[in-house]
């Protein structure tokens, strides 16, 4: 016997799942935020060539019957089998990412971040229900501020960057072209688009092979080898965890009510990248020891890195009430769980170029 109460109107039945585009979906932060959109009743759609994302990411997921993967490059699976698709939201996370991937290949992580986010904003203008505008979410980074002095960083405040001759400033010229962008299309074209600037995010999948500082010490106290820290290890950074981030932008894509603004996301808690070994060698009792080296034998002549970074959270705080609650102690422990669980990210040799990052 049911209840009046019980019983659905049978006029009114239950919406259609919204459509959401992930590009990068089987990245670190995508897979988790695939993972969130099926759970609240999502049809997702993922795109991603792998470049840096791994299928075993989507692995919870895998076979889902709202989750569709295309495989291959975004820029001709836009043109080709999404051609004719329509989507309600679009996260674009798809990018080169990182400052050490742009040291090492410029051009091609230059044109990846610069041509796919244009081409993929043109795609949302059209490609949303009934052929008019997609709300899209642009992820933007912490680097867009640059060498700014300035703590914490404002959305509103001016950037700082080195010269065109230093490779790792074009990783924060790409993401400011993209900002720029996606404002214009919301400028002239009414696109819903909203601005994320990720300010070290960071947990399980991240993986070390790219510069990440967080995955590499985990990697490296695991093996109980040394945790190289460039410079004197007094830069200051905040880490937020990616589990914290996900639901934030789920709220900040789920709406239009944020179009054409920018946000900065992550935790204002500031670590120094000394402590942060620390913090990693004692959450793990490791017998690893810290090792500093010099930026120049890290990166080559003339690398510049920032002292200080630490976001001013107040504009999201009051748009969605964001407020991280995951410990790093917590954080360090659940990478070292996914990385002994899924027997990789094993660590490369401790001596390279990439071993540990100043920045990420
Ligand atoms: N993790 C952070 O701390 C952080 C900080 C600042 C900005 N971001 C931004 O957040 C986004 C996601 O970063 P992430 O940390 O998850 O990195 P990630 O490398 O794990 O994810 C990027 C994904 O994009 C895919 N991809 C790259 N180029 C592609 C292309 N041409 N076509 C299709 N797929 C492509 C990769 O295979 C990968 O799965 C990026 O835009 C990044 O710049 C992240």
């Amino acid at each position: 016997m049911t209840t009046p109460a019980a019983t659905p109107a049978r006029d009114s039945p239950a919406p259609p799942p919204a459509r959401t585009l992930v590009t990068g979906g089987a990245g670190f932060i995508g897979s988790h935020l695939v993972e969130r959109l099926l759970a609240a009743g999502d049809a997702v759609t993922v795109v991603d060539d792998f470049s840096t994302g791994r299928s075993d990411n989507l692995a919870a997921v895998a076979g889902h019957p709202s989750l569709s993967l295309v495989t291959g490059d975004l820029s001709a699976t836009l043109t080709g089998s999404l051609a004719s698709s329509t989507f309600d939201r679009v996260v674009h996370l798809a990018a080169a990412v990182g400052v050490q991937l742009v040291v090492d290949r410029p051009i091609e992580c230059i044109e990846t971040n610069v041509f796919q986010t244009a081409e993929m904003l043109r795609y949302c203008r059209t490609h949303g229900p009934g052929g008019g505008p997609a709300t899209v979410l642009i992820a933007s980074s912490s680097e867009v501020y640059g060498k700014s002095e300035r703590t914490p960083f404002s959305e509103d405040d001016d950037v700082v960057y080195g010269p065109t001759t230093k490779a790792r400033w074009s990783y924060a010229a790409t993401k400011a072209i993209d900002e720029y962008l996606a404002l214009a299309h919301h400028r002239e074209h009414g696109l819903p688009a909203v601005i994320v600037r990720f300010f070290n995010t960071v947990g399980p999948r991240q993986v070390g092979d790219y510069g990440m500082v967080l995955p590499r010490f985990v990697e490296l106290a695991l093996e109980g080898k040394p945790l190289r820290v460039h410079g004197d290890g007094t830069q200051v950074r905040c880490f937020c965890d990616v589990r914290d981030v996900v639901p934030a932008l789920h709220k900040l894509v789920g709406s239009t009510a944020f179009a054409g603004r920018v946000f900065n996301l992550g935790s204002d808690v500031e670590v120094t990248i000394t402590n942060l070994a620390r913090a990693v060698i004692a959450a793990l009792g490791s017998r690893s020891i810290v090792e500093h080296v010099p930026y120049d034998q890290a990166f080559g002549p003339g690398f510049e890195d920032l002292r200080r970074r630490r976001p001013d959270l107040r504009r999201i705080q009051e748009a969605i009430a964001f407020t991280p609650t995951i410990p790093l102690d917590r954080t360090i422990r659940d990478i070292a769980e996914h990385i002994q669980t899924n027997q990789r990210g094993m660590p490369r040799p401790a001596g390279g170029r990439n071993a540990g990052s100043p920045t990420r």
